[in-house]
């Protein structure tokens, strides 16, 4: 029998992630031998980690909170994406001994909304909300769509200005506070906040949506999260969670590591039920 390659995700908390399982699912599909692992890094261990794991033979690592700008710090090499989002989220051993990084964040977020969910971004009016780590890391998949406008708002505005500043080369790109929204109409509402896990929303105009307007939350659950409910409420057209994204993002890891595309859409509907059924 021969070994398998093996690869983990480092994270802390990581107990609930869901990567071991999208990965295996990957992996008999493909029928790829790898081992996948979830495992948890203290706070300030990560370089000793992530370089006690590819001297042991590892291949790749995934990185979740809150060790992505660490990540981005340990890679030899970063690809042009993952240095404007100054995040790594993929970590792969090279041929040469070198340590690729790479964020497939954002690319796992257009792939759903544009193959999965069939919503268009092209010439389209796009707000997020949020100016963290998780819109950072989307923006530049995101304006490579050739979207009409994005406008970013925060609760912190000074925030949002500067990630519009960072990504002004690449599209007509707005940030600031939650004032921007007030007499805008867009087609796709993005939720990036983290505003969901503490029960609350932002507050935001009943004027925003049209009956066209598309509405995605990053953040997933077995409920529709409180962004949806609103979403559904104005009237939204389609309306998503991010669990798409998650198993996008996986998606894009495992075949910069195998070289093989996996099929999603069985994974998603796997996870779904897997969730639900929890
Ligand atoms: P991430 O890396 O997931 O983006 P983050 O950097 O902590 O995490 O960012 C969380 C985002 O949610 C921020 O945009 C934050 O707004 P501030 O920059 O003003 O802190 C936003 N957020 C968190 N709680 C919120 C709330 N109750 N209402 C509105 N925005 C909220």
């Amino acid at each position: 029998m021969t070994a398998q390659d093996k690869y983990a995700v480092f994270g802390n908390p990581i107990k609930h992630s869901k990567s071991p399982a999208i990965h295996a699912a990957f992996a008999e599909q493909c029928d790829q031998h790898i081992q996948y692992r979830a495992v948890r890094v203290e706070q300030g261990d990560f370089q000793r980690a992530a370089a006690s794991f590819f001297a042991g033979g590892g291949k790749g690592l995934n990185v979740t909170l809150p060790f992505k700008q660490d990540a981005f710090a340990f890679a030899d090499t970063v690809s042009d994406r993952a240095r404007r989002a100054g995040a790594v989220n993929t970590l792969t051993a090279c041929a040469d001994g070198s340590i690729a990084g790479d964020t497939t964040d954002g690319i796992g977020l257009v792939r759903d909304m544009v193959a999965n969910l069939g919503w268009q971004l092209q010439g389209r009016r796009i707000a997020l909300l949020g100016a963290g780590g998780a819109v950072r890391g989307v923006l530049e998949p995101l304006l490579r769509e050739h979207p009409k406008s994005v406008v970013i708002v925060n609760r912190t505005a000074a925030r949002a200005a500067e990630l519009a500043e960072l990504f002004a080369d690449l599209g007509a790109v707005q940030g600031g506070g939650y004032e921007l929204l007030e007499e805008l109409e867009v087609d796709l509402l993005i939720n990036a906040t983290s505003a969901g896990l503490q029960g609350e929303m932002p507050a935001l105009p009943d004027t925003l949506l049209t009956v066209r307007s598309c509405c995605y939350d990053m953040l997933y659950g077995p409920e529709p999260t409180l962004f949806m409910r609103w979403a559904a409420q104005n009237a939204a057209w389609a309306v998503a969670d991010g669990l798409g994204m998650l198993v996008e993002q996986a998606a894009e890891s495992f075949y910069r590591w195998r070289q093989v595309r996996p099929a999603t859409r069985p994974v998603i509907n796997q996870m779904r039920n897997a969730m639900a059924a929890a």
